[in-house]
């Protein structure tokens, strides 16, 4: 049985000063859980003090992206050797903000997986279709090449995670239908077992896109849907912890 994954993307979101703040609220609120995997991803700013507070708890330290190179003249960017040495234990790659705000192409991701995968980080790999290519029909295409471009070359899949995050659900408050979800999680499941063969057994699927506390659980009982990627809604400690406790709600 694959541990369901309930990651919260901060985005550009929270000072240091508001992170432990969130913190402070919610660590008791999940403390007890261990039946799931809990992540958070704050900014790089934030990302030394965060892991210091999480240090010994249930909440693994995640970060929003990494360049591909290990050190050197790539001003403002972060390696992954340097998140390790942090102990960031999964990085978020090829959100599609990254790609439509700072042109991540599907090469570029790839490189970016191979640098993480190589240091051992475990790594969240989106993809997703625009509202434009719902439209003409072009989901799976899109979905089919996101796939094979950003898992070009890579061999063992041991530390990938997979988020199917519709472009046109994310941060909008429209959820994709679940048989949205169910056929394009299906889709991609597909894929990778062509690629992996059983190793794709071990990958976990994630969605993201409007999760809420409301729609929690229905998400999670899609087939082939291992966890969410969260943004709005992980901003607020009590509505995140909604979502990661979502089976035992009243
Ligand atoms: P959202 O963002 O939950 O605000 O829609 C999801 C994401 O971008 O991962």
């Amino acid at each position: 049985m694959l541990e369901n994954l309930f990651i919260a993307n901060w985005k550009m979101n929270k000072t240091v000063k508001e992170s432990v703040e969130f913190l402070e609220i919610f660590i008791p609120l999940v403390h007890n859980i261990k039946d799931r995997e809990i992540g958070i991803a704050p900014t790089f700013v934030c990302i030394e003090s965060v892991g210091k507070i999480l240090k010994n708890t249930n909440i693994k330290l995640c970060a929003q992206n990494a360049f591909y190179e290990t050190k050197g003249a790539y001003t403002g960017e972060i390696s992954p050797v340097m998140l390790k040495d942090l102990n960031v234990e999964y990085v978020i790659i090829g959100h599609s903000e990254r790609r439509k705000y700072f042109h991540e192409t599907d090469e570029i991701i790839n490189l970016k997986l191979k640098a993480c995968m190589g240091e051992k980080l475990k790594v969240i790999f989106c993809i997703g279709e625009t509202i434009q290519e719902r439209e003409s029909n072009k989901t799976f295409d899109v979905l089919k090449s996101q796939i094979e471009k950003g898992l070009k070359d890579i061999k063992t899949p041991d530390t990938l995670v997979l988020a199917y995050e519709p472009v046109w659900a994310i941060g909008t408050g429209i959820v994709a239908s679940e048989a949205q979800i169910e056929e394009a999680h299906l889709f991609i499941k597909e894929k990778l077992k062509k690629m992996y063969y059983e190793k794709a057994d071990n990958i976990r699927i994630l969605y993201g896109g409007s999760v809420s506390p409301e729609n929690i659980n229905s998400i999670m009982k899609i087939k082939n849907v291992n966890g969410v990627l969260v943004g709005g809604a992980s901003l607020d400690p009590e509505k995140f912890s909604k979502i990661v406790k979502y089976e035992t709600q009243g």
